[in-house]
């Protein structure tokens, strides 16, 4: 399989919210796209948005919450003969409340798309950029990577791996001619507060200013541009990360649960 003319770029989670934006911002910057989520409607929206800035998108439906999704998305990319320069590893999902009362089939879901997928899709499309000395992966973790996270315990533990999955494999690549950025939103105004059922949550209710998700994929792009390992948008949620990681870990803990608690 030869280069293509336009890089192209993989945005997992590109129907809505973050990876939309990420895909505008990569469109904007002379990428062609594979947009890949399980709701066709909005891909098809954004595609057709997309072509009149010149770039060609293709719509895969997948559900990465399925085992051996990812293997199943790369074999349909080079089916269509495609090769794909800039992985963007952004689709993923929370979930509200206590560990001990959460639905399991959930629980399940979360790991699956959030570290199972992600990591799966970046080992298979990796070697393929690695050979070539050409490359590029951004993980979208969260500045819930920074500490424990109660009342979000699972998603904020998806995070955490995300952010040391990317750190490592950004320091195992070095010199390789690929980069990889890990992309740290704080809150941001997107579907996922509802999909979580988090929209009471003090974080999501102005505690801190919430982002929206234009600003957070213009911040984030132009780190994954420079090559930046670690993206933190927002000089607040820089500020929350980097005391998380000097505080002690309880006080961290406290903190993080009061700022899900309110709603729940
Ligand atoms: N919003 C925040 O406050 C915030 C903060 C920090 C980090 N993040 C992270 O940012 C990323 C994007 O989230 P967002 O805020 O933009 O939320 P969003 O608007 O809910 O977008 C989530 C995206 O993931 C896709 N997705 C979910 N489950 C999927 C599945 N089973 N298979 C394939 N795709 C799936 C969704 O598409 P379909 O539903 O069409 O499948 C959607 O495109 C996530 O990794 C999230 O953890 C968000």
């Amino acid at each position: 399989m030869t280069s293509n003319a336009r890089p192209l770029a993989l945005v997992t989670g590109a129907s809505s919210g973050i990876g939309a934006d990420l895909a505008r911002e990569l469109a904007r910057d002379g990428h062609d796209l594979i947009l890949c989520a399980r709701r066709v409607g909005p891909m098809q929206a954004l595609a057709d948005e997309l072509k009149a800035a010149g770039c060609h998108c293709t719509v895969i439906a997948a559900d990465l919450s399925q085992s051996g999704a990812a293997a199943s998305l790369v074999r349909e990319i080079e089916s269509r003969g495609l090769v794909v320069d800039v992985l963007v590893n952004n689709a993923g999902l929370g979930s509200n409340g206590r560990f001990n009362t959460s639905d399991p089939l959930r629980i399940a879901e979360i790991l699956q798309v959030n570290v199972v997928a992600l990591t799966e899709l970046t080992r298979l499309l990796l070697p393929n950029m690695v050979e070539r000395r050409k490359g590029k992966v951004m993980m979208v973790a969260s500045t819930a990577a920074f500490q424990p996270g109660p009342k979000m315990a699972v998603y904020c533990a998806t995070k955490t791996y995300v952010l040391s999955f990317g750190e490592a494999i950004a320091y195992e690549l070095r010199n390789s001619g690929v980069s990889v950025t890990t992309l740290c939103p704080g809150a941001t105004a997107t579907e996922f507060a509802h999909v979580a059922d988090a929209e009471s949550a003090a974080l999501f209710k102005g505690l801190l200013p919430v982002m929206d998700a234009k600003k957070v994929a213009r911040i984030g792009y132009q780190g994954f541009k420079a090559g930046r390992r670690v993206v933190i948008t927002g000089l607040l949620n820089k500020i929350m990360a980097i005391s998380s990681r000097l505080s002690p870990t309880p006080v961290a803990t406290r903190i993080a649960s009061w700022m899900m608690s309110a709603g729940k």
